[in-house]
């Protein structure tokens, strides 16, 4: 295997509170291991236009605490094509990068796995997304503070449907998992999510309003899986059509929920993952995902980290039903 002596470090799809921390983490490890590094700007696009810096530590100061990412973010297609990672390849070999982090969600790990294996070369991949549906870790950068994030907000809308008696949708991210909108469901003491894990068949607005919630409460609050066809505005539409004695309201929270400093919890996971993504390349370990599981960084092959679904604990799911009467 090739010696390492120098670390690239991209940020790829959508942004994530922490991802700085991430970039933070790798650095300093990597410095303190001997490597050198360089910074890549704006994703795979950016490593294709040949957008890289030779980073310090001094690159990385006072940036722990900050939302966003300091390298920018792309969603690439050019690297989706062969010319692309052909020419992406091309610009790593002549900035004499022997190796690459990737901190992204599940669209970015898999440009990774694809690039790994046409050009054996080492790639690290660093779960980074707010959607937490990446595989083999329990959580990923940014879905905490977003979790904290969408909280704060169902609690200021709890004051205004309390005080008009309504029913609120509330529509969060989280791409095609429930994870943002379960959790913050119970976490904010709402009456029901509805989520992409919980659809088998049954049509999840009739069950919930037989539930017959208004029997017990004034208000409702309902955490809303995003989603093409039947996010929060199909079901106040249905409300409003199918049970027009209910006052009912939509609010899509949308990308507020990516922005914010970072929890403590993600600050802590993105400096844990980043020590373990060089660690990962001291061992000569390659082409897997650094993740923390039960405490412990754990190094999750791409084919399972991108491949395999992330399942919802079913209980949790019955928690919030019982919870919520
Ligand atoms: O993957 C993160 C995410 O925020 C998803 O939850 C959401 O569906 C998507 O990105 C939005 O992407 P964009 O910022 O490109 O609109």
């Amino acid at each position: 295997m090739a010696r390492i002596n120098c670390i690239g470090i991209l940020t790829s799809g959508g942004d994530a509170p922490g991802m700085n921390a991430a970039i933070r983490a790798v650095t300093r490890s990597a410095i303190a291991n001997g490597f050198t590094v360089k910074g890549i700007y704006r994703g795979y696009d950016g490593l294709i236009a040949g957008d890289v810096r030779p980073f310090t530590t001094e690159n990385v100061s006072n940036i722990i605490q900050t939302g966003g990412t300091i390298l920018r973010t792309a969603r690439s297609k050019a690297f989706c094509t062969p010319e692309g990672r052909e020419q992406a390849y091309t610009v790593l070999k002549r900035e004499g990068i022997d190796a690459l982090v990737v901190i992204g969600g599940n669209g970015s790990l898999t440009g990774a796995k694809v690039f790994a294996e046409e050009y054996d070369y080492p790639c690290i991949g660093l779960p980074g997304t707010i959607d937490n549906d990446l595989y083999g870790t329990d959580s990923t950068i940014g879905y905490d503070t977003t979790l904290n994030t969408i909280l704060q907000c169902a609690d200021k809308i709890r004051d205004t449907a309390n005080s008009h008696e309504r029913i609120f949708f509330i529509e969060v991210m989280g791409r095609d998992a429930g994870f943002l909108a379960q959790y913050s469901a119970i976490a904010a003491g709402a009456e029901a999510a509805i989520i992409p894990e919980d659809n088998t068949g049954k049509d999840q607005l009739i069950e919930f309003m037989e539930r017959g919630i208004r029997k017990s409460k004034k208000s409702c609050i309902v955490i809303v899986s995003e989603s093409p066809t039947c996010g929060a505005l199909y079901y106040a539409k249905r409300v409003n059509e199918e049970y027009p004695e209910f006052d009912v309201r939509v609010s899509i929270l949308g990308h507020l929920q990516r922005g914010g400093s970072p929890t403590a919890h993600d600050r802590i996971l993105a400096s844990l993952v980043g020590y373990g993504a060089v660690q990962a390349l001291l061992q000569g370990q390659r082409n897997v995902m650094v993740g923390v599981r039960n405490n412990e960084i754990v190094y999750v092959p791409f084919i399972e980290a991108i491949g395999k679904r992330k399942p919802i604990n079913k209980e949790v799911i019955k928690v919030l039903g019982q919870l919520s009467i």
